[in-house]
């Protein structure tokens, strides 16, 4: 394994992601990486760098560009997530109380929207879209992440990663193939004038059948870039929702005068920020030097090593965000130029893809906000037969334990607000 470098302060994390002698290529470090990196990164967006990557991006940009992010909202976000919360109202328990466990059922609410974007058509109703989740949690479980391909080391045998391979397997036989194969024959449709553009899927399966960029002609690369979309984008937005309901929860433990507060969009989108920024979804973003390089603050990482940044350190600055950088405050206000989120979604060039689908526009239509407006006016509380642990010690750094939580359940009081409505 190179020499690895961490880099945890803000000047430094905000300096190393913009950095173009830090390159996000890992697998030009000459190092054997594995098979994983063959099977799960190799030639994905994010492991591009300069004119290559500016390409893949742009390609990538088509799917939310213009007027794509409202048709994904419209079509998509909102009428998922309405119909999913309409669901639970409509099966409480006999006491009036539905249950849920807040990350699972999350998840598969995000898979549905996930699958939209990708193009795994079976997977945007719920009950594939629960099938699809469960095959990808058992391929991010024994799948390396860059952190540990590149620095920490894993172990190309173990029965997790054989699982996951089979996990990867399944989902690109069932999810992926049949849908490539159907917009392989509305693309030949198209070149026979049959159909129009606009009666082509907007979504990533789509790019790649018109081979909207070239390097998609290798079948291989195209399987690793859905599998990437997929499992970049569920994990992290139903973590974000499951943190800030648990820092809103404790918050109104301290502020039991405030649960007015819930209703309001902007106390929703402060408490997303800050849960963000309190709660960073991987342990480090590895980059490797391609010369030496010294940083403002004086880090240096010789040629060959790799810059771990650390976004959660960064995140909590007290010089940056206050004396009460640790804490959760929905009302925090940070100097002009700094990311209220911290540096959640990363910066430079590979800053998050998702942003824009998960912060949204205006207010609350972005997945994240909009999924929290409507788990609390559906009446969202913690369980109080299962009292969520204290989330403190969870804050500003990334770790298996802390990032993986023990179950959070919630309940919704479906029967009081059935009754609140009948008597109005
Ligand atoms: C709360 C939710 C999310 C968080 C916190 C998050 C965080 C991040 C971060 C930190 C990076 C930069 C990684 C690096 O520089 O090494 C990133 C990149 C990326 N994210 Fe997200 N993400 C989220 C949701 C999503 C969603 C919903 C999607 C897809 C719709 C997505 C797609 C991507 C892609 C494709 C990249 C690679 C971009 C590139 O390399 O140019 N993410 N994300």
């Amino acid at each position: 394994m190179p020499n690895s470098v961490e880099i945890k302060d803000f000047e430094g994390v905000r300096e190393a992601w913009k950095c173009p002698h830090l390159s996000a290529r890992m697998g030009d470090s000459g190092e054997e990486l594995g098979p994983s990196y063959e099977l799960f990164l190799r030639g994905t967006v994010i492991q591009l760098d300069g004119a290559e990557h500016v390409k893949r991006r742009r390609t990538y940009g088509q799917l939310i560009r213009g007027g794509g992010h409202k048709e994904f909202r419209d079509t998509w976000l909102f009428p998922v997530v309405d119909s999913s919360v309409r669901e639970l109202h409509a099966n409480p328990d006999e006491d009036g109380f539905a249950r849920v466990e807040v990350y699972r059922w999350i998840r598969r609410v995000q898979m549905q929207l996930a699958a939209a974007l990708v193009g795994f058509d079976e997977a945007r109703e719920p009950e594939g879209a629960e099938e699809l989740a469960d095959l990808m949690t058992i391929l991010m479980a024994g799948r390396p992440t860059q952190y540990e391909m590149t620095v920490v080391g894993h172990d190309e045998e173990s029965a997790a990663l054989k699982a996951t391979v089979g996990a990867r397997d399944e989902i690109l036989e069932r999810f992926f193939r049949p849908n490539l194969e159907r917009r392989l024959e509305l693309v030949r449709r198209l070149e026979a004038g049959e159909i129009s553009e606009e009666d082509l899927p907007k979504d990533l399966t789509m790019l790649i059948a018109r081979r909207a960029d070239p390097a998609w002609e290798d079948p291989a690369l195209a399987e690793r870039e859905v599998l990437l979309l997929l499992a970049g984008s569920v994990h992290t937005t139903s973590s974000a929702v499951m943190w800030t309901l648990r820092e809103i929860f404790a918050w109104l433990e301290e502020h039991p005068d405030e649960e007015s507060r819930l209703e309001d969009d902007d106390f929703i989108l402060g408490a997303a920020r800050e849960a963000l920024r309190l709660h960073p979804v991987a342990p480090a973003s590895p980059r490797l030097a391609v010369e030496d390089v010294e940083l403002k603050s004086g880090a240096e990482i010789p040629d060959g090593a790799i810059a771990l940044i650390r976004s959660g350190f960064a995140s909590t600055e007290p010089s940056i965000y206050g004396e009460d950088a640790m804490e959760f405050n929905p009302d925090r206000e940070v100097p002009p130029g700094i990311y209220e989120f911290g540096f959640a979604f990363g910066t430079g060039s590979h800053m998050c893809y998702g942003l824009p689908i998960v912060m949204g526009t205006n207010g609350l239509d972005g997945s994240l906000g909009y999924m929290l407006k409507a788990m609390l006016g559906a009446g969202a509380r913690p369980d109080p037969e299962a009292p969520m642990p204290p989330v403190g010690p969870t804050r500003g750094d990334y770790d298996d334990a802390t990032n993986h939580p023990p179950p959070f359940h919630v309940i919704f009081d479906v029967g009081s607000q059935q009754a609140a409505a009948a008597g109005r």
